[in-house]
């Protein structure tokens, strides 16, 4: 069975709480269990992290030995100063989809560049949480 694994950077495990004017208001967790009950074929896991160095770690630990088959990263706020997780991306040789819950690009200017996205297969951006089953659905196809 593939294995399609959840990278989630800082305060998305506020999602449900966070700006719910912007993210809306159901949880990661709870997200993720109607994920796993719709994606019966697939392992799916998720790894939520505040920290920089630790997303850097399970990224590469998630590339190493055939780990997982893609990956669907929503880097937060790293997304738009992470040289380090950019340079992971470039690093290592799994598929990865990109999520923005929002749409950042209609956001504030600092939200408006993202620099995964050069080493991304793709990027779902504003669609809400539905964003990361469409990655997963990107990552399967
Ligand atoms: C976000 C957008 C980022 O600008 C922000 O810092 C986040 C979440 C999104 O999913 O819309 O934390 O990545």
């Amino acid at each position: 069975m593939k294995h399609i694994a959840i990278v989630n950077g800082p305060n998305l495990n506020l999602l449900g709480t966070r700006e719910t004017d912007i993210y809306g208001k159901q949880s990661f967790e709870d997200y993720f269990l109607g994920l796993q009950a719709r994606w019966t074929g697939v392992t799916l896991s998720q790894f939520q992290s505040n920290v920089e160095g630790e997303i850097i770690n399970q990224l590469q630990s998630l590339a190493k030995g055939g780990a997982c088959d893609g990956i669907v990263l929503n880097a937060a706020a790293y997304s738009h100063t992470s040289i380090a997780i950019a340079d992971t991306l470039k690093a290592i040789d799994v598929p990865v989809v990109l999520v923005h819950i929002s749409n950042v690009f209609a956001r504030e200017e600092e939200r408006k560049t993202d620099l995964m996205v050069a080493s991304a297969k793709g990027l779902v951006c504003g669609l809400g949480l539905q964003g990361y089953d469409l990655a997963i659905r990107a990552l399967m196809s």
